[in-house]
């Protein structure tokens, strides 16, 4: 990521962690941070408390998740959930990776060829004078092309249909297309909130040209 690049999401920490929580972070996390010797086949990107990550996870066992999420808070309540009471991460989330960091540093030091990319409820900035913190301007829809599989799919997914429709214009200037705009309602903390108070997400599933 260059230096001068805008940061798209807000905070990194939130409350303090309980013990369990910051002891996992301490050394479950470095354990499952990604490697450079392993591929990876889905990426998930923003994950929240990261229960889309799991059923991934869980749905594919023979597949690697990458999980990006910068908020530690986040992090932690992952790592919570995918390990038993002696830390030991349970069998069905043995395939889960966590990149605790912003998702463009790892893409712009790798090349991964991903067969699902999700961004779920991505930070919508509604704020004109934020706009420029939106996460899926071109030149990022760009890299994750990049990061793709010829046959790879984004996976995009928002209540804020303003910002669902300022991704669509900008979908022009890059190397994808909309392949279709039908997804079944995927739950996670954010859509529950629904704090666009719209009356449902909108999804569009993006393909290379
Ligand atoms: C509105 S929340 C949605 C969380 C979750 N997907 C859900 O639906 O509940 C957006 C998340 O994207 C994360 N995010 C924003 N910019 C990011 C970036 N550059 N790389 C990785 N995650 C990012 C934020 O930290 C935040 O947790």
């Amino acid at each position: 990521m260059e230096k001068q690049e805008i940061r798209t999401f807000g905070r990194r920490h939130g409350k303090k962690l309980s013990p369990r929580k910051a002891r996992l972070v301490q050394t479950v996390l470095p354990k499952i941070t990604p490697n450079e010797s392993e591929n990876a086949d889905i990426l998930e990107i923003g994950f929240g408390a990261g229960e889309h990550v799991r059923e991934l996870a869980s749905g594919n066992p023979n597949k690697i998740i990458i999980g990006a999420e910068p908020f530690e808070n986040g992090v932690a309540a992952l790592l919570s959930r995918i390990c038993d009471e002696n830390d030991n991460i349970l069998p069905e989330y043995k395939n889960i990776r966590i990149w605790p960091d912003d998702v463009r540093l790892i893409l712009n030091q790798n090349k991964f060829s991903f067969s699902e990319i999700w961004v779920l409820h991505p930070d919508p900035w509604p704020k004109a004078r934020h706009e420029k913190r939106r996460l899926l301007n071109p030149i990022f829809l760009n890299l994750l092309s990049e990061n793709m599989a010829q046959s790879g799919k984004i996976i995009i997914g928002t209540d804020h249909w303003e910002y669902y429709d300022w991704i669509l214009s900008g979908i022009q200037d890059t190397k994808l297309v909309v392949c279709d705009f039908e997804h079944e309602t995927i739950q996670t903390r954010y859509q529950k909130k629904n704090m666009a108070h719209t009356s449902e997400t909108k999804y569009m599933i993006l393909c290379k040209k």
